[in-house]
Protein backbone atom coordinates (compact mmCIF):
# COMPACT_ATOMS: atom_id res chain seq x y z
CA UNK A 1 0.00 0.00 0.00
CA UNK A 2 1.42 3.44 -0.75
CA UNK A 3 0.16 6.04 1.56
CA UNK A 4 0.84 9.67 0.86
CA UNK A 5 3.43 10.67 3.02
CA UNK A 6 2.91 13.31 5.80
CA UNK A 7 4.81 15.82 7.30
CA UNK A 8 3.67 17.54 10.07
CA UNK A 9 5.13 20.82 11.60
CA UNK A 10 4.57 20.78 15.76
CA UNK A 11 5.73 24.17 16.01
CA UNK A 12 4.67 23.80 19.98
CA UNK A 13 4.75 26.95 22.21
CA UNK A 14 6.19 29.25 19.05
CA UNK A 15 4.69 31.79 16.82
CA UNK A 16 2.17 34.24 17.36
CA UNK A 17 -0.98 34.12 15.48
CA UNK A 18 -0.14 36.77 12.76
CA UNK A 19 3.68 35.15 12.66
CA UNK A 20 1.91 32.20 11.78
CA UNK A 21 -0.46 32.81 9.02
CA UNK A 22 2.44 34.53 7.16
CA UNK A 23 4.73 31.13 8.11
CA UNK A 24 2.14 29.28 6.77
CA UNK A 25 1.89 31.90 3.21
CA UNK A 26 5.28 31.91 2.72
CA UNK A 27 5.52 27.93 3.35
CA UNK A 28 2.56 27.43 0.81
CA UNK A 29 4.24 29.60 -1.76
CA UNK A 30 7.58 27.72 -1.52
CA UNK A 31 5.47 24.27 -2.00
CA UNK A 32 2.89 25.85 -4.47
CA UNK A 33 3.12 22.34 -6.74
CA UNK A 34 3.26 19.79 -3.79
CA UNK A 35 1.04 17.34 -4.78
CA UNK A 36 2.22 13.96 -3.47
CA UNK A 37 2.70 15.14 0.48
CA UNK A 38 0.30 15.93 2.93
CA UNK A 39 1.46 19.18 4.61
CA UNK A 40 0.36 19.58 8.56
CA UNK A 41 0.61 22.97 10.26
CA UNK A 42 0.09 22.33 14.03
CA UNK A 43 0.40 26.10 15.75
CA UNK A 44 -0.57 26.84 19.21
CA UNK A 45 -4.60 27.22 19.89
CA UNK A 46 -4.10 31.08 19.55
CA UNK A 47 -2.90 30.58 15.79
CA UNK A 48 -5.33 27.98 14.72
CA UNK A 49 -8.55 30.11 14.08
CA UNK A 50 -8.97 30.48 10.24
CA UNK A 51 -6.09 29.27 8.75
CA UNK A 52 -5.87 29.46 4.87
CA UNK A 53 -5.65 26.07 4.23
CA UNK A 54 -7.23 23.90 1.71
CA UNK A 55 -5.51 20.15 0.56
CA UNK A 56 -2.63 19.18 0.45
CA UNK A 57 -2.17 21.54 3.89
CA UNK A 58 -4.29 20.93 6.62
CA UNK A 59 -4.13 22.17 9.81
CA UNK A 60 -3.38 20.27 13.19
CA UNK A 61 -4.23 21.37 17.62
CA UNK A 62 -1.15 19.86 19.70
CA UNK A 63 -3.51 18.51 22.67
CA UNK A 64 -7.17 18.76 23.76
CA UNK A 65 -9.38 18.03 26.48
CA UNK A 66 -11.80 15.15 26.27
CA UNK A 67 -14.80 17.16 27.67
CA UNK A 68 -17.10 18.45 25.09
CA UNK A 69 -17.73 21.69 27.22
CA UNK A 70 -17.84 22.63 31.12
CA UNK A 71 -15.69 24.16 34.32
CA UNK A 72 -12.31 23.15 32.89
CA UNK A 73 -10.15 26.52 32.79
CA UNK A 74 -7.83 26.68 30.38
CA UNK A 75 -8.74 23.57 28.32
CA UNK A 76 -9.97 23.72 24.91
CA UNK A 77 -11.84 20.78 23.33
CA UNK A 78 -12.73 19.00 20.05
CA UNK A 79 -15.82 21.09 18.56
CA UNK A 80 -13.93 24.44 19.11
CA UNK A 81 -10.87 23.30 17.34
CA UNK A 82 -12.98 21.74 14.68
CA UNK A 83 -14.84 25.21 14.52
CA UNK A 84 -10.85 26.49 13.28
CA UNK A 85 -11.37 24.38 10.65
CA UNK A 86 -8.42 21.94 11.57
CA UNK A 87 -8.72 18.44 11.04
CA UNK A 88 -5.96 16.66 13.26
CA UNK A 89 -5.40 16.69 17.05
CA UNK A 90 -1.96 15.59 17.62
CA UNK A 91 -2.85 13.51 21.66
CA UNK A 92 0.21 12.16 23.96
CA UNK A 93 3.35 14.35 22.45
CA UNK A 94 6.10 13.49 24.58
CA UNK A 95 6.17 17.00 26.60
CA UNK A 96 2.50 16.64 27.39
CA UNK A 97 2.88 13.11 29.01
CA UNK A 98 6.67 14.00 30.68
CA UNK A 99 6.83 18.01 31.31
CA UNK A 100 2.93 17.67 32.12
CA UNK A 101 2.27 13.99 33.41
CA UNK A 102 -0.30 12.87 31.32
CA UNK A 103 -1.46 9.51 31.76
CA UNK A 104 -1.82 6.95 29.41
CA UNK A 105 -5.73 6.85 30.57
CA UNK A 106 -6.09 10.98 29.75
CA UNK A 107 -4.67 10.08 26.33
CA UNK A 108 -7.10 7.40 25.40
CA UNK A 109 -9.64 9.43 26.56
CA UNK A 110 -8.23 12.49 24.18
CA UNK A 111 -7.87 10.14 21.32
CA UNK A 112 -11.57 8.83 21.54
CA UNK A 113 -12.85 12.24 22.01
CA UNK A 114 -11.08 13.53 18.83
CA UNK A 115 -12.33 10.52 16.81
CA UNK A 116 -16.19 11.00 18.19
CA UNK A 117 -15.56 14.79 17.20
CA UNK A 118 -14.88 13.44 13.50
CA UNK A 119 -11.75 14.50 13.57
CA UNK A 120 -8.32 12.86 13.54
CA UNK A 121 -5.92 11.98 15.85
CA UNK A 122 -1.86 11.67 15.88
CA UNK A 123 -1.04 9.84 19.03
CA UNK A 124 2.30 10.17 20.00
CA UNK A 125 4.57 7.20 21.01
CA UNK A 126 8.28 6.69 22.31
CA UNK A 127 10.22 5.31 25.05
CA UNK A 128 12.68 6.78 27.41
CA UNK A 129 16.53 6.83 26.68
CA UNK A 130 16.48 4.80 30.07
CA UNK A 131 13.62 2.25 28.78
CA UNK A 132 15.76 2.16 25.55
CA UNK A 133 18.85 0.83 27.26
CA UNK A 134 17.03 -1.45 29.78
CA UNK A 135 15.69 -3.22 26.61
CA UNK A 136 12.26 -1.81 27.41
CA UNK A 137 11.59 -0.52 23.88
CA UNK A 138 9.31 -2.90 22.36
CA UNK A 139 7.11 -3.14 25.93
CA UNK A 140 6.26 0.62 26.51
CA UNK A 141 5.30 0.94 22.70
CA UNK A 142 3.25 -2.07 22.97
CA UNK A 143 1.86 -0.63 26.47
CA UNK A 144 1.18 3.25 25.07
CA UNK A 145 -0.03 1.14 21.99
CA UNK A 146 -3.01 -0.65 23.76
CA UNK A 147 -3.52 1.83 26.65
CA UNK A 148 -3.68 4.67 24.25
CA UNK A 149 -6.16 2.99 21.53
CA UNK A 150 -8.59 1.01 24.35
CA UNK A 151 -12.14 0.71 23.17
CA UNK A 152 -11.24 2.10 19.45
CA UNK A 153 -12.91 -0.18 17.33
CA UNK A 154 -11.65 1.40 13.86
CA UNK A 155 -7.42 2.80 13.02
CA UNK A 156 -8.98 4.80 9.42
CA UNK A 157 -8.57 8.27 11.12
CA UNK A 158 -5.74 7.57 13.20
CA UNK A 159 -1.95 8.61 12.79
CA UNK A 160 0.59 7.17 14.94
CA UNK A 161 3.53 8.80 15.40
CA UNK A 162 6.60 7.03 17.09
CA UNK A 163 8.90 9.97 18.66
CA UNK A 164 11.86 8.62 20.55
CA UNK A 165 11.54 10.86 23.53
CA UNK A 166 15.52 10.99 23.79
CA UNK A 167 15.92 11.93 20.04
CA UNK A 168 13.07 15.13 20.23
CA UNK A 169 14.51 18.56 20.15
CA UNK A 170 17.97 17.10 21.39
CA UNK A 171 19.66 16.90 17.98
CA UNK A 172 20.29 12.86 18.22
CA UNK A 173 18.73 11.58 15.62
CA UNK A 174 17.13 7.66 15.72
CA UNK A 175 19.80 5.87 13.77
CA UNK A 176 18.30 4.04 10.73
CA UNK A 177 18.83 0.35 12.21
CA UNK A 178 16.75 1.81 15.44
CA UNK A 179 13.75 3.74 13.38
CA UNK A 180 13.30 0.76 11.17
CA UNK A 181 13.09 -1.80 14.35
CA UNK A 182 10.82 0.49 15.93
CA UNK A 183 8.57 0.96 13.43
CA UNK A 184 8.51 -2.57 12.59
CA UNK A 185 7.33 -3.54 16.06
CA UNK A 186 5.02 -0.26 16.36
CA UNK A 187 3.71 -2.38 12.74
CA UNK A 188 3.65 -5.70 14.30
CA UNK A 189 1.75 -4.50 17.62
CA UNK A 190 -0.85 -2.76 15.34
CA UNK A 191 -1.39 -5.78 13.68
CA UNK A 192 -2.53 -7.94 16.16
CA UNK A 193 -5.02 -5.22 17.47
CA UNK A 194 -6.42 -4.34 13.64
CA UNK A 195 -5.87 -6.56 11.02
CA UNK A 196 -6.58 -3.24 8.82
CA UNK A 197 -3.84 -1.48 10.42
CA UNK A 198 -1.87 -1.64 7.06
CA UNK A 199 -3.20 1.52 6.03
CA UNK A 200 -1.95 3.78 8.61
CA UNK A 201 0.19 6.19 8.75
CA UNK A 202 3.03 5.80 11.23
CA UNK A 203 4.91 8.60 11.22
CA UNK A 204 9.00 9.48 12.66
CA UNK A 205 9.51 12.37 14.88
CA UNK A 206 12.84 13.33 16.57
CA UNK A 207 15.48 15.96 15.43
CA UNK A 208 13.99 15.43 11.76
CA UNK A 209 16.19 18.14 9.45
CA UNK A 210 16.72 19.08 5.76
CA UNK A 211 19.70 16.85 6.12
CA UNK A 212 18.56 13.30 7.21
CA UNK A 213 14.52 13.75 5.74
CA UNK A 214 16.19 12.00 2.98
CA UNK A 215 17.59 8.76 4.79
CA UNK A 216 14.70 8.65 7.40
CA UNK A 217 12.28 8.84 4.53
CA UNK A 218 13.16 5.66 3.08
CA UNK A 219 13.23 3.61 5.64
CA UNK A 220 10.60 0.73 5.76
CA UNK A 221 7.71 1.71 7.95
CA UNK A 222 8.27 5.23 7.86
CA UNK A 223 5.20 6.88 6.22
CA UNK A 224 6.47 10.82 7.11
CA UNK A 225 7.66 12.85 10.04
CA UNK A 226 6.49 14.75 13.04
CA UNK A 227 9.14 17.71 13.01
CA UNK A 228 9.55 20.08 15.99
CA UNK A 229 12.65 22.37 15.74
CA UNK A 230 12.74 22.22 11.99
CA UNK A 231 9.29 22.92 11.20
CA UNK A 232 9.80 26.45 12.43
CA UNK A 233 11.70 27.67 9.79
CA UNK A 234 10.17 27.85 6.59
CA UNK A 235 13.28 27.54 4.20
CA UNK A 236 13.97 24.13 6.50
CA UNK A 237 9.95 22.84 6.50
CA UNK A 238 10.10 23.64 2.98
CA UNK A 239 12.79 21.46 1.73
CA UNK A 240 11.99 18.75 3.85
CA UNK A 241 8.55 18.59 2.15
CA UNK A 242 10.02 18.72 -1.22
CA UNK A 243 12.42 15.94 -0.04
CA UNK A 244 9.61 13.82 0.99
CA UNK A 245 7.66 14.39 -2.44
CA UNK A 246 10.87 13.33 -4.21
CA UNK A 247 11.11 10.35 -2.64
CA UNK A 248 7.41 9.41 -2.83
CA UNK A 249 7.66 9.84 -6.69
CA UNK A 250 10.45 7.91 -7.03
CA UNK A 251 8.19 4.83 -5.80
CA UNK A 252 4.82 5.60 -7.89
P1 LIG B 1 12.16 17.93 17.17
O1 LIG B 1 10.72 17.69 17.84
O2 LIG B 1 11.96 17.77 15.67
O3 LIG B 1 12.52 19.34 17.55
O4 LIG B 1 13.08 16.92 17.71
C1 LIG B 1 9.90 16.65 17.41
C2 LIG B 1 8.60 16.70 18.15
O5 LIG B 1 8.58 17.15 19.31
O6 LIG B 1 7.54 16.30 17.62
Amino acid sequence: MNLTPIVAGNWKMHKTPSEGASFIELTKNLLLDIEHVSVIFAPPFTGLFDLNVKPPFYSAAQNCHWEQTGAFTGEISVSMIRDCGAEFVIIGHSERRHVFGESDEWINRKVKAVLAGNMKPILCIGELLNQREAGQTELVLKSQLEQGLAGVEALENIVIAYEPVWAIGTGVTANANQVESAHSSVRNILKELYPESDTIHVLYGGSVKSGNAEELIQIPGVNGFLIGGASLDVESFASITRTVETVQLRTL
